[in-house]
């Protein structure tokens, strides 16, 4: 296992900044993600730590050893890293049996005889191809050839692992399952992780810390649950899925408690907040679909609202709605078996229903940074 420590991490492009001043650090047996849009920099933050790419200013260290310090001219090249890497693209040598592959960096490392077959049908094993031993690569499944990738990087048992999409060619199914072997085997071979993903679940499901970049900077970093419950800002809570980003003003609260009323109509709903901010302050608020609920009849009361519906979408365990509440737009999912408690047909358009928004589950969130172009 090797801990990482990153430090004023810049990469330029030209004259293009790609990475902005990052510092990170990831403990040792970690399993870290980067995640984000295209275009956002993790690629480059992964290729930089595992010396794929020079960075224009910085230190990292890997394990307690500096591999890179722009200012001492300290450069230690990728294969001296002691690190494995997975790509989107398989990258396996074609020639190269399965073994052949996962052979060649324990030649490499100096592994011989009993020992190296020993490991490779270790690895084999562990990634459930034992069988295709003697198989050329090129007649494997995009699934196969992916495992026989992770056989590889595993294979000079290296401290960590970096990752970079390695599932985006497979399918949704194949994309669940081999997630689960990747973090199985992280488990079992106690390396660090760094995942490389655009893709949320993804990110939640396998790691133990999310890192989320924003045109290369780090926006927010935590565990799963924080990122999916509390984002800080409103870049974070559109890429983590919530449906329902608006402006609004504070009208009241108190603790950690904020009533806001939404910009442009009379609704005024409870939210999370650090701090509440001083009444009249504006604010953005964000909230998921599924933190709505059908209400009694109280649309008056902090939280509540009467919405119109004007699009029903069926998803099947819910319906999606779109609907037009007092004179703002609000996404809200509501689910069969709610409909079905409360003996309600299937909402649609042109129903007037009442609804609630969860005040613990809303959240206020730093609003859109439009200067760097993230906004809607
Ligand atoms: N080799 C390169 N030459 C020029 N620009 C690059 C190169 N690699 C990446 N970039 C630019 O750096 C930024 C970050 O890219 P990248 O790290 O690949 O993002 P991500 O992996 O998050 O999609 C983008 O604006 C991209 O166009
Ligand atoms: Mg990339």
């Amino acid at each position: 296992m090797t801990d990482v420590v990153v430090s004023g991490l810049m990469k330029q492009y030209n004259t293009k900044p790609a990475l902005r001043s990052l510092d990170l650090s990831i403990k040792s047996g970690e399993f870290i993600t980067l995640l984000g849009p295209s275009g956002c920099g993790k690629t480059t933050t992964l290729r930089c730590l595992a010396g794929l790419e020079r960075p224009t200013a910085g230190t990292v260290s890997l394990g307690g050893r500096v591999v890179v310090d722009t200012e001492r001219g300290v450069f230690v090249p990728p294969d001296k890293r002691h690190v494995g890497m997975v790509f989107q693209s398989y990258a396996l040598w074609p020639h190269m049996s399965v073994a052949e592959n996962v052979a060649y960096p324990l030649k490499i490392a100096g592994v011989r005889g009993q020992e190296r077959q020993d490991r490779i049908r270790d690895l084999l094993e562990a990634v459930g191809l034992e069988k295709y031993e003697k198989r050329q690569v090129t007649a494997l499944s995009g699934g196969q050839q992916q495992r026989v990738a992770l056989a590889r990087a595993l294979a000079a048992r290296p401290g960590i692992i970096f990752y970079d999409e390695p599932l985006s060619n497979l399918d949704t199914k194949l994309r669940y399952q081999m997630g689960q072997q990747v973090r199985a085997l992280h488990n079992r071979f106690e390396t660090t992780s760094v995942y490389v993903t655009h893709d949320q679940e993804e990110a939640i499901t396998l790691s133990d810390r999310i890192i989320v970049m924003n045109h290369g900077v780090i926006e927010q970093q935590g565990t799963p649950e924080e990122i999916y419950d509390r984002p800080r800002s409103a870049y974070v809570a559109d890429f983590m899925g919530f449906q329902n980003i608006t402006t609004g003003e504070v009208v009241g609260g108190s603790g950690a408690r904020a009533e806001v009323k939404l910009s442009g109509s009379d609704i005024v709903l409870g939210a999370y907040a650090d701090t509440v901010p001083a009444i009249g302050s504006p604010v953005s608020l964000a909230f998921r679909s599924e933190h709505i609920r059908l209400a009694d009849q109280r649309p008056s009361a902090v939280g509540h609202f009467t919405g119109t519906v004007s699009r029903s979408t069926f998803v099947g365990s819910a319906y999606n709605l779109l609907l037009d509440a007092e004179g703002t737009t609000i996404r809200a999912r509501i689910g069969r078996s709610e409909l079905d408690a409360q003996n309600l047909p299937t909402p649609a358009p042109g129903d007037a229903l009442s609804f609630e928004v969860n005040a613990h589950r809303a959240l206020l969130v730093e609003p859109f940074d439009t200067a760097a172009g993230s906004g809607h």
